[in-house]
């Protein structure tokens, strides 16, 4: 029986480390081809190593999701490598915790670039070849904070992933006439480098307890969700929002 994703071509931003690295294990062993971006190239390339030993076809694509030129090279590259882009997953984010009484400017545009100006500008540069196609899958990471209220970033990050459940049910009408669905995935608290790298265990630790099913989530559970979106059998679900968090926010 052919692997579900088999022939198809996904391109992960933020594919080094956390959810995006483990979108990238899943969606291998589902049998597509991979294009990884991340802005770090030293991770890329060792997380690009360890896929391509597993047997998966990899183009590892540095650049920074916020500037339109990185862009426009690595779907140029990624063209290039595989001839096609199915799949696309704005994963790549930045989280800073600043309360907004102290949020520099260019602090503000960082996290609001990187998290929603890169969702925009990976997606129309990728729209072109999923129209040929006639087929697509856009998945947005945006968050339980882009619904209610960030557990550890502040009010930028807290918009920014607002403003990426409005940008995929505005991308899904849009594009739903040339086979292309659009949808946001909104994690909880996820046991990655980005919440380790925010606070220490005991506050994880005290988090957990907080949560109906007391725990973190983990990379692969929200990557198992990420892959039923890419598939085929997620064709009529478009413009959704898919929460993932444990029962943390049960709207
Ligand atoms: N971990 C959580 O609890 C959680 C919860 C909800 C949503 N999210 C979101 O999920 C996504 C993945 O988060 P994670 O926890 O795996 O994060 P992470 O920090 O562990 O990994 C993010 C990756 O994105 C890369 N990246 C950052 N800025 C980039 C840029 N400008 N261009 C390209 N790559 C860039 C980083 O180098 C890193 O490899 C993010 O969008 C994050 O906001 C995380």
């Amino acid at each position: 029986m052919a692997l579900e994703l088999e022939g198809r071509v996904a391109l992960i931003t933020g594919a080094a480390q956390g959810m995006g690295r483990a979108v990238a294990e899943r969606m291998a062993a589902a049998g597509a081809r991979l294009a990884l971006n991340d802005r770090n190239p030293q991770t890329l390339h060792a997380a690009a190593t360890a896929l391509e030993g597993k047997g998966a076809g990899v183009e590892a694509l540095p650049g920074d999701v916020s500037a339109a030129g990185d862009v426009a090279r690595m779907v140029e590259r990624a063209l290039e490598r595989f001839g096609a882009i199915h799949v696309l997953v704005n994963n790549a984010g930045v989280l800073r915790p600043t309360a907004v009484i102290d949020i520099e400017e260019e602090e503000w545009d960082r996290v609001v670039n990187v998290n929603l100006k890169g969702t925009y500008l990976c997606s129309r540069a990728v729209l072109p070849a999923m129209r040929r196609e006639g087929w697509g899958r856009i998945v947005n990471f945006s968050s339980t904070a882009g619904k209610n209220v960030s557990t550890l970033g502040g009010a930028h990050y807290t918009a920014a992933k607002a403003g990426v459940l409005g940008f995929t049910r505005h991308l899904a009408k849009e594009e739903a006439p040339y086979g292309i669905t659009v949808n946001a995935v909104c994690p909880g608290l996820i046991d990655t480098e980005m919440v380790r790298d925010t606070i220490d265990a005991e506050r994880m630790r005290s988090y957990a307890r907080s949560f109906p099913i007391s725990r973190l989530g983990k990379p692969g559970e929200v990557a198992e969700l990420v892959a039923f979106l890419a598939s085929d059998r997620a064709a009529y679900i478009t413009g959704a929002s898919l929460d993932i968090n444990g029962g943390d926010l049960m709207i």
